[in-house]
């Protein structure tokens, strides 16, 4: 059978089917290019590239520039999923017309389908204007990275019960602005259900529990690439930390040990041709000897 690529009515129409929706980070031709092998619905080129490629403390720093290198990269491998370039922070917050701009630049300049930003109801005018350009938009909810700071560290949100009605007005909100679908990040299980219950459009968690419409993890949490910190919501699926090490260790070993290259890992010459060269070397020799 062969595949099609995976669109916005897919994305409707797996929250109308009750079928869950499968979402991954990539950041580069080969991991999309696996992504789009395993059949991920949905790959996002996520600002959390600053923390696991690019070794950033944050996502903060990350700049429009970075995202759609990674972003051209990650189109040039995937041609099945639905792709989604998220945009940095300070690249939709200051007018609407720059974020327009900037959301327009993922899908004129780096291949993408769509873009994600972070906030809630205060980002629902920039959303409509990014909608009304024609472009889709997924919304972020819960724990938003780009405002670690003003969030005091990254938190579980909506713990109360007056903060978990804010993130069901700010879901309501930005369903009403246009956006297609939301993240909910790091919120209680319960509060995620409700807005997923409410909301016509598909909720994809990442640590908000089961009842979301989908799932998204972060390509180096579920392989075990990045070891700085794992939060409680990954489950990881591989340890390629522990098998590149020995895998680089045994190479190291190997060239320290004369193991490598070995006869198969070398271009041989015809014999015929060796000795020619030999001889041919050794008259040269002999001339430059006898100058
Ligand atoms: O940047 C990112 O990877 C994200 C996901 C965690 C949703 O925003």
């Amino acid at each position: 059978m062969t595949r099609k690529k995976f669109t916005l009515l897919d994305v409707q129409a797996r929250k109308e089917q009750g079928q869950p929706i499968v979402m991954i980070t990539a950041y580069d031709y080969p991991s999309a290019l696996l992504a789009d092998r395993a059949e991920i619905d949905i790959i996002l080129v996520g600002d959390s590239l600053g923390m696991v490629v690019l070794g950033l403390e944050t996502t903060v720093p990350v700049t429009m520039e970075e995202m759609l290198h990674h972003c051209r990269a990650v189109a040039r491998g995937a041609s099945y999923a639905f792709l989604i370039g998220d945009m940095p922070f300070l690249s939709y917050q200051v007018s609407t017309a720059e974020a327009v701009r900037n959301a327009g630049r993922f899908l004129k300049e780096s291949g993408m389908d769509s873009v994600k930003l972070e906030g809630g109801r205060e980002m629902a005018p920039t959303v409509a204007a990014i909608v009304a350009a024609g472009i889709p938009v997924m919304g972020h909810i819960g724990l938003t990275p780009q405002s670690v700071s003003r969030l005091g560290g990254y938190r579980v949100q909506g713990r109360t019960s007056q903060a978990a009605l804010r993130l069901v007005d700010d879901a309501l909100a930005l369903q009403e602005s246009g956006c297609f679908a939301l993240v909910l990040e790091a919120i209680p299980a319960p509060v995620a259900e409700t807005i997923s219950s409410m909301l016509h459009i598909p909720t994809i968690g990442i640590g908000a529990g089961a009842d979301c419409d989908g799932q998204v993890l972060v390509y180096h949490d579920v392989l075990g690439m990045f070891d700085r910190f794992t939060p409680t919501f990954v489950k990881q699926y591989a340890n390629l930390n522990e098998q590149i090490l020995e895998a680089f260790s045994a190479f190291r070993e190997d060239v320290a040990q004369h193991r490598f290259p070995a006869s198969e890992h070398v271009y041989h010459l015809d014999d015929a041709e060796l000795a020619d060269f030999r001889r041919q070397l050794e008259n040269r020799e002999h001339l430059v000897r006898s100058e």
